[in-house]
């Protein structure tokens, strides 16, 4: 049994990964740290919250005497960082948050682990996972070869510059300090729970609700696409068999362009409505209600400034040292997660309608400024 800190559990890969290690690992203590800012989402770790299965903190990472106190309290072994602000839309439109959180707060993290593990001789058997993007390594030309381990730092937009930022205090931690911290570069990932703001659940949920179909540019970039379950797999792989102080990519094998991703969902999105009569009377605005595809909704948009051609992760690395396979085939992943957010409506329209946000500050917020956190979230009401 093993006690494990999961900072920014509350989001997309956060709550996937909890249902996962619970899955796989049921005697672990896993204890989530999470600011609820607006990506992060706890509906479906609420039931795990209420019957103590999980402990839930509603708490921000650049807090140093909240993170002290969690390390004593729970003298973790294990620490999954995930916490960050993700979206790169957002962070040209406001970069400092994300120095502040992914830069600062993975400062504060690191900080805070070294100190207590010292403190309490747990360097030798203790782990911190470090969760990073491929984004980091730059934009990749049509016939270049895929990013290793060893390719350069390129990192183009904010918040690639914060997560590169964040790569090189991990590292410098390990050389410098000793701090037994392993590093995960992974592609885009999609799945279940994944904020309505990026691209797969936008288009989907847009498709559903006969909105356009918003493509930048002209549709050609590039991502390599990693279905979140085999992600999660793979950190758990990470985390126990990996080397401190390396490097392990993370990618699903995947690369598509982005109008090849959008065209397969209307693709998914229009035979689901041609097998399930009852889609057409719940999503009336959706172009398949009456017989037309969801592609007549593509739009072609101003390009996202500095926007990253191509994404393509070599997993080499990963596969040999720690026997890792991506299992989940991405049209396979697609249907599924369209099917998923057909089945999830109102959870999908929770978030979108900010019904949700004032849900979680009535039940979860009890303060209104950053680095108060209470220890343990318990419902107000
Ligand atoms: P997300 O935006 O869905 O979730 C981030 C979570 O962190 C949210 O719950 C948020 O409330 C929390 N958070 C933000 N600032 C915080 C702070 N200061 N203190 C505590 N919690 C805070 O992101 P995600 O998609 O789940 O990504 C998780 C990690 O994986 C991130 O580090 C991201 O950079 C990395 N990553 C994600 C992808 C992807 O495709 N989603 C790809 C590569 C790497
Ligand atoms: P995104 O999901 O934001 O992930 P990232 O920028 O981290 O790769 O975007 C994936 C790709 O989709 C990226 O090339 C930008 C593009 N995109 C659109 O064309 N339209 C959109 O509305 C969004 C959100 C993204």
């Amino acid at each position: 049994m093993q006690t494990v800190l999961i900072t920014g559990g509350a989001g997309f890969i956060g709550q996937n990964l909890v249902h996962a290690w619970r899955a796989a690992r049921p005697e672990d203590r896993l204890v989530v740290v999470d600011a609820l800012t607006y990506a992060a989402n706890l509906r479906s770790l609420e039931p795990l919250i209420a019957e103590g299965t999980i402990t839930f903190v509603d708490g921000d990472i650049r807090n140093m005497t909240l993170l002290q106190r969690l390390f004593d309290e729970h003298r973790f072994l294990r620490v999954v960082h995930l916490a960050a602000e993700s979206h790169v839309d957002r962070s040209i439109d406001d970069p400092g948050v994300f120095l502040q959180t992914n830069v600062l707060g993975t400062f504060t993290l690191l900080k805070t682990a070294l100190d207590a593990w010292r403190a309490a001789s747990l360097l030798d058997r203790a782990r911190l996972l470090h969760v990073s993007t491929d984004e980091v390594y730059g934009s990749l030309d049509a016939t270049d070869r895929a990013f290793s381990e060893r390719s350069p730092y390129r990192p183009n937009s904010p918040y690639a510059a914060s997560k590169a930022a964040s790569d090189h205090i991990v590292r410098a931690y390990v050389m410098t300090y000793g701090l037994p911290a392993l590093i995960t570069n992974c592609s885009n990932n999609y799945g279940p729970f994944q904020h309505p703001e990026k691209l797969i659940p936008l288009m989907i949920i847009h498709a559903l609700e006969g909105k356009a179909l918003p493509i930048y540019g002209d549709g050609s970039n590039v991502r390599d696409w990693l279905h979140v379950s085999d992600h999660c797999a793979a950190l758990m792989k990470v985390i126990d068999g990996g080397r401190t102080g390396e490097t392990y990519n993370i990618g699903g094998d995947s690369e598509r362009s982005n109008l090849e991703v959008v065209n397969l969902i209307c693709e998914i999105i229009d035979c689901a409505f041609a097998a399930d009569s009852t889609l057409g009377s719940r999503f009336p605005s959706c172009p398949a209600a009456t017989g037309r595809s969801c592609r007549s909704l593509v739009s072609f948009v101003e390009d996202r400034p500095g926007h990253d051609h191509r994404y393509a992760v070599d997993i080499s690395k990963l596969t040999v040292a720690l026997g890792h396979t991506t299992t989940t085939p991405f049209e396979d992943g697609l249907t599924q997660t369209v099917h998923w957010y057909l089945q999830q409506e109102n959870w999908w329209r929770d978030v979108t309608s900010g019904a949700y946000r004032a849900w979680i500050d009535r039940n979860y917020r009890r303060r209104g400024k950053v680095g108060e956190s209470q220890p343990v979230a318990e419902k107000v009401d």
